[in-house]
C-alpha cells in the first residue's frame, strides 16, 4: 500500500512590486500540484491581471484565502514571481521554503529580510542550465517571450510598416531590423521580426550564434578575432569582453546601426552590469523614427540613453523603449510558463514515496538556494 503523508500546502499570493502583472500559479498547475501530492491555497485575485480567474483556481482544487496573511499563514511553500514584500515575510511561518525570482543580485534586502525571518528561500534565476532542470528554467520561458515582446513593441511604436509591401501606389521598404545579444530573448526577437518580414542582422560575442542566427534567416556581424573564438564559458554564457575588442565591436556596428530602423539590444553578463553597446553617438546617426527597445534596461542598459519606465527620444527623432518587465505584457503566457517552471521545481521537495522531504544535497536545490538558517547561503550575495 502507498504510505499517506501530510500534504505540503503551497501558497500562491497577488504580486506586490512595482507592475507585476504576472501569476506564479495556474489552474493547469494548482491542478497538476495537487495531483502529485500537495495542497494549494490562493489569495483571491491572484491570477486577475493574467487573466485567471478564482473560480478557475477553486475548480482546480485550490482553497481560496482573503488576504495574503491567512494564505501564507498555513503554508510551507510561498509561490511567487517577484519577491515578497514586508508584510508577506511576516506572514511566514517559522522555517517555510520561498520560491521566487528573487534577483538576488540587485535585491539585498530582499534577501536579508528572508534570511532574518529564517525563511528557506530559492532564487529560480541559479536554477542550473543541465538538461534535468530545462522544465524549471524561468530566464529561458520568460526571456523568450520577452524576446517576442521587444519586437511587438517597437513594431507599435515605428511609424512605417515592416514588411515589404508592392502596391499600385509604390513600394514600402521592408524594415531593417538589428538584434544585439543572441541568447534566448535574442533568438525570439529575430523569429518574430523575420515572421512580420524584416530584413534582419543580428550579433553576438558567443561564436556558437552565428549558426543560430543563420538558420533563422538572419544575417551575421560580429568581430571574428581569437578572442571572439573564446568568448563562451563553460557554463555557456558571455564573458566580459575587453576594452579593445569592444571598441572594435563598436566600429563594425557603427555604420550599420546608421541604416537600421529598428535596433533591440538583449545582451547581458550574469552578475555584471549589462555592457554598452550602442553609444549615444551611434543613436545620434539613425534616421528619424528610428526605434530602439532597451531589453537590459533593469540590468543597467545597453543603450546609452535609455530610461526605465520611458521612451526617450533624441534630437534626431530616434525613440529609446526602456520598458521594464517585458513578459509582464504577455501575462497570461509567462505565468503558464512560469508556474510551470515552479511546478516542476516543487516536484523537488517530494521524495520518490511523495513524502515532503526537500532533498537540499539535490544540485538543482543547492545552487538555488539562497537564505536558510537565518543566513544568506552564498557569499557573494552578502557584501
Ligand atoms: P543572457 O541573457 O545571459 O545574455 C544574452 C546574450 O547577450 C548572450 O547571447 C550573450 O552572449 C550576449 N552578449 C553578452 N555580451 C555581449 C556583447 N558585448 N555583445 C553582444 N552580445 C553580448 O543569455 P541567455 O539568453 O541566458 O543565454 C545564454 C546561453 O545559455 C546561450 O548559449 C543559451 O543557448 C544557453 N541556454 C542554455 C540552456 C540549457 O542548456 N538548459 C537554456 C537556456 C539558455
Amino acid at each position: 500500500m502507498k504510505p499517506v503523508h501530510r500534504a505540503p500546502t503551497i501558497a500562491v499570493t497577488k504580486e506586490r512590486r512595482a507592475a507585476e502583472t504576472r501569476v506564479a500559479a495556474t489552474p493547469e498547475t494548482v491542478k497538476k500540484l495537487i495531483a502529485s501530492g500537495f495542497s494549494v491555497v490562493v489569495e483571491a485575485g491572484s491570477g486577475t491581471t493574467a487573466s485567471f480567474q478564482d473560480a478557475d483556481y477553486a475548480a482546480a482544487g485550490a482553497t481560496l484565502a482573503k488576504t495574503a496573511k491567512e494564505a501564507i499563514g498555513k503554508a510551507d511553500i510561498l509561490f511567487k514571481v517577484r519577491a515578497p514584500v514586508d508584510e508577506e515575510i511576516a506572514a511566514l511561518k517559522a522555517g517555510a521554503i520561498v520560491v521566487a525570482t528573487l534577483n538576488p543580485h540587485q535585491d539585498k534586502d530582499a534577501l536579508q529580510a528572508l534570511a532574518a525571518k529564517n525563511a528557506t528561500a530559492f532564487a529560480m534565476e541559479f536554477v542550473p542550465r543541465i538538461t534535468r532542470a530545462q522544465v524549471m528554467d524561468v530566464l529561458s520561458s520568460q526571456a523568450n517571450l520577452a524576446g517576442y515582446r521587444a519586437v511587438i513593441e517597437a513594431a507599435e511604436a515605428y511609424g512605417k510598416a515592416i514588411p515589404m509591401m508592392m502596391t499600385a501606389a509604390g513600394t514600402v521598404a521592408a524594415a531593417k531590423v538589428f538584434i544585439m545579444g543572441v541568447g534566448v530573448a535574442g533568438l525570439q526577437a529575430i523569429a518574430t521580426a523575420r515572421r512580420l518580414g524584416a530584413v534582419v542582422t543580428a550579433t553576438d560575442v558567443r561564436p556558437a550564434t552565428k549558426e543560430q542566427v543563420e538558420s533563422l534567416g538572419a544575417k551575421f556581424l560580429a568581430v571574428e578575432d581569437e578572442e571572439f573564438k573564446n568568448a563562451q564559458t563553460a557554463g555557456g554564457y558571455a564573458k566580459e569582453m575587453s576594452p579593445e575588442y569592444q571598441a572594435k565591436q563598436a566600429e563594425l556596428v557603427s555604420s550599420h546601426i546608421a541604416k537600421q530602423d529598428i535596433v533591440i539590444t538583449t545582451a547581458l553578463i550574469p552578475g555584471r552590469p549589462a555592457p554598452k553597446l550602442v553609444s549615444a553617438e551611434q543613436v545620434a546617426t539613425m534616421k528619424p523614427g528610428s526605434i530602439l527597445v532597451d531589453l537590459a534596461v533593469e540590468q543597467g542598459g545597453n543603450v546609452v540613453g535609455a530610461k526605465l519606465g520611458e521612451v526617450a527620444v533624441t534630437a534626431n527623432g530616434a525613440k529609446i523603449l526602456g520598458i521594464p518587465n517585458l513578459p509582464g505584457r504577455v501575462a497570461a503566457d509567462a505565468s503558464a510558463l512560469y508556474a510551470r517552471n515552479l511546478m516542476a521545481f516543487a516536484g523537488l521537495f517530494l521524495d520518490k514515496d511523495g513524502a515532503f522531504a526537500p532533498d537540499y544535497e539535490d544540485e538543482i536545490l543547492k545552487a538555488a538556494l539562497v537564505t536558510q538558517g537565518g543566513k544568506i547561503t552564498r557569499p557573494e550575495l552578502t557584501s
